[in-house]
This record gives structure tokens, C-alpha cells and sequence, in this order.
């Protein structure tokens, strides 16, 4: 058998059918998910069931055949490793004990003491790597550190991150701090993450778009680059997507600048300026609305030919521009595929 078609895109090929997944490809859209969460109890219970959580990874692989499966696991898992407290409020999203002061800032855990508590995720990617298809490629991912802080800051997701652009004016040593501490975490998880058998790893930072000029480099572009150099560092040539969402002309050069192998793109780029500005430097991934997802029909054909014809001439992995929504109709997922392998 020749090289997985994702880990190929990823060194640069140029494919004649681009490899293919979507962000959140388990989730709520798929009956077979809801059971198992159901039978998990809630979804952190599911997250730290490393059997279950291997399961819900798999079902899209069945039903569908990507040619990737992502760990099932949660970004505010790290936080959760370094000590703050984390739940789920039904129909609203994560709620979080929060860090804005240095005395709240000594009590999380150092970063290498979280391993112990996320030993049952360590055990969810080493049941993927021995059950996955001999052909789909295992991707693990954090969460990036501004990204995470931000959860961490205001203790629940922000329509515009206000709690930690205010930390970062108004205390900068905490805030930095905090950045450090969640860099250091990520990079441990990250590397133990691929110890049991993660061959590609995500970077997410979905809240990049709100970091403008220094900021973005302090911030979105500088812990990229670091964690990029320790874990290829530790591991030679493991392959790295970048994720900075909303980055819009700071998508130019990420890569180079942190060492990614292949920036993913959110839907709000056009993706024929994203050929001619973004993949000139390599591989990149994305870019179809979430929202074809629910839509469907002969838009969701055509802006899928769209975006397959825009990419085709360099390396190219096809995907949303940011996750599957709960409301999403998976026959319009078997269209999406079709119209990509099927032309
Ligand atoms: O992509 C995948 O399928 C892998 C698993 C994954 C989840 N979350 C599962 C999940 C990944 C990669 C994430 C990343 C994540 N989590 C991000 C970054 C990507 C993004 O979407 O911007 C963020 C910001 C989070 C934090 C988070 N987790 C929020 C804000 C929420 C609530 C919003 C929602 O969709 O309900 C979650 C919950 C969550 N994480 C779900 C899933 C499948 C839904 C939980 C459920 O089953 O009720």
C-alpha cells in the first residue's frame, strides 16, 4: 500500500482528487454519535471513555470513508489537566473557573503535571492507531494557546474575547503567564499525544481573527512557532496544520513564519486569492461553509467544484471552513464527497 493521501498533501503533493475531512466530523448531526453520548452519559464523560470516545472517532470513518479521523477529545480538556474547573452547560457551552489574577495563576498545575489526568485521551489515540483503516490518517490537536486563554480568561466562549484583551492591557505579566504556562501544556500533550500514535496534529486557534498587528505575532503567530519547533524537535517530521481562524491577510506566510506544514482556512477567505497568496508556500486545507452542510443542493455541488478547481494546482486538503453544525443534514455530507471524488 502506498502513503495515506493526507500525510502525501501534507509533504506537498499535488493530488488529482484532494484528500478529504470536516472539523467536528463527530458531533451531533450523526444519530449514531447521539447514541453514544447518550450511552456516555454527557459529553466530558464521553470525552475521558476511551473507548467511546475511539468509537464516535470511527463512525464517520464508516459511514463515510475520510481519509482522516481526528481524536475525539476537547480543547478545554488542557485547562482542565492544569487545574481549573470545567463543565458543560446544556444548550449554552463550556463554563470555566477563571485565571486573571497571579495568586489564581500559582495555583495551576505545572505543565508537565497533566498527563495523569489526560492518560484516558493518551488511551483513546492508541485504540485508533491499532482500529483505523489501513488508509486514514490519525490526527491529534490542542487547542492554540490564545485560543485556550481566552476560555480561560472569561471562564466561557466571548463574542469578542473582551475578558482577555483586557487582562493583556491591564496585566501583562499574568496574561503572559498564562500564555507561557498553556504553551508548555500544549507542547506535553501534544508530544505524548504522538507517542501513542497520532501521525498529524491541528493546531486550533479559532479566535486568531481578533489579534491585530504585534498581538497577532505575540500571540497567535509566536506560540505557533514555538510549539511547532518543540514537537518537531522531539518528533522529526511530523507533520503540523496551522489553524489561526478569521486571520484574513495574516493567513500570508503563517506557515513560513511558524513552521507549519499547511494552514487551514476559514470560509470567510476566497480561495482564489488563497491559491495565488497562501498556497504558493505549501498545502492548504478547507475552505467550504458550514452552512452547504445544512443547505445542500446544487450550491453546495457548485461551490465544492468551486473551491476543488481553485485549489487544484497545488497541494490541497479538502475541508470546512470551521466545524459541522448539530443541524446539518449527513445526506448533504455523502454529496459533498461524491462531488469531490466523483468530479
Ligand atoms: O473535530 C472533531 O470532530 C474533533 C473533536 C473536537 C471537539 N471540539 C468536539 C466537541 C475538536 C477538535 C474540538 C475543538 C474545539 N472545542 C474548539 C476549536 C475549534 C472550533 O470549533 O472553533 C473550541 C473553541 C472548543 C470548545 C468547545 N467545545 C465549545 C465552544 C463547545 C460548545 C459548542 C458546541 O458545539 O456545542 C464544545 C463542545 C464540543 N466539542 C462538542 C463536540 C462534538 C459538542 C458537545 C456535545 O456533544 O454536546
Amino acid at each position: 500500500m502506498g502513503e495515506k493521501l493526507l500525510l502525501r498533501a501534507l509533504k506537498g503533493e499535488t493530488l488529482p482528487v484532494p484528500p478529504v475531512w470536516m472539523m467536528r466530523q463527530a458531533g451531533r448531526y450523526l444519530p449514531e454519535y447521539r447514541a453514544t453520548r447518550a450511552e456516555a452519559g454527557d459529553f466530558l464523560s464521553l470525552c475521558y471513555n476511551p473507548e467511546l470516545a475511539a468509537e464516535v472517532t470511527l463512525q464517520p470513518i464508516r459511514r463515510y470513508g475520510f481519509d482522516a479521523a481526528i481524536l475525539f477529545a476537547d480543547i478545554l480538556l488542557v485547562p482542565q489537566a492544569l487545574g481549573a474547573e470545567l463543565w458543560f452547560e446544556t444548550g449554552e457551552g463550556p463554563r470555566l473557573s477563571t485565571i486573571t489574577t497571579p495568586a489564581e495563576m500559582d495555583r495551576l498545575k505545572p505543565a508537565d503535571a497533566i498527563h495523569e489526568h489526560l492518560a484516558p485521551v493518551y488511551e483513546t489515540m492508541r485504540i485508533l492507531a491499532r482500529e483505523l483503516p489501513a488508509e486514514t490518517a490519525l490526527i491529534g490537536f490542542a487547542g492554540a494557546p490564545w485560543t485556550v486563554a481566552t476560555y480561560m480568561i472569561a471562564g466561557r466562549g466571548t463574542p469578542d474575547q473582551g475578558p482577555a484583551h483586557r487582562l493583556m492591557a491591564e496585566d501583562r505579566a499574568t496574561f503572559d503567564a498564562l500564555m507561557g504556562r498553556i504553551t508548555d501544556a500544549t507542547i506535553e500533550y501534544l508530544s505524548a499525544q504522538i507517542d501513542a500514535g497520532a501521525e498529524v496534529i491541528k493546531l486550533f486557534d479559532s479566535w486568531a481573527g481578533s489579534l491585530k498587528g504585534e498581538a497577532f505575532d505575540a500571540y497567535a503567530l509566536e506560540p505557533a512557532r514555538k510549539i511547532i519547533e518543540a514537537l518537531k524537535a522531539r518528533h522529526p517530521g511530523i507533520p503540523v496544520i496551522a489553524f489561526p481562524r478569521e486571520a484574513g491577510e495574516r493567513y500570508i506566510g503563517f506557515a513560513k513564519a511558524t513552521g507549519a506544514d499547511c494552514v487551514a482556512l476559514d470560509n470567510s477567505v476566497d480561495a482564489e486569492w488563497a491559491a495565488r497568496n497562501v498556497q504558493v508556500d505549501g498545502c492548504v486545507q478547507g475552505n467550504l461553509a458550514p452552512g452547504h452542510m445544512i443547505t445542500g443542493g446544487q450550491d453546495l455541488v457548485d461551490e465544492t467544484r468551486r473551491i476543488v478547481r481553485a485549489f487544484a494546482n497545488g497541494p490541497h486538503i479538502f475541508n470546512l471552513g470551521h466545524g459541522i453544525t448539530p443541524d446539518a443534514d449527513p445526506a448533504n455530507v455523502e454529496l459533498m464527497l461524491q462531488t469531490i471524488r466523483e468530479g
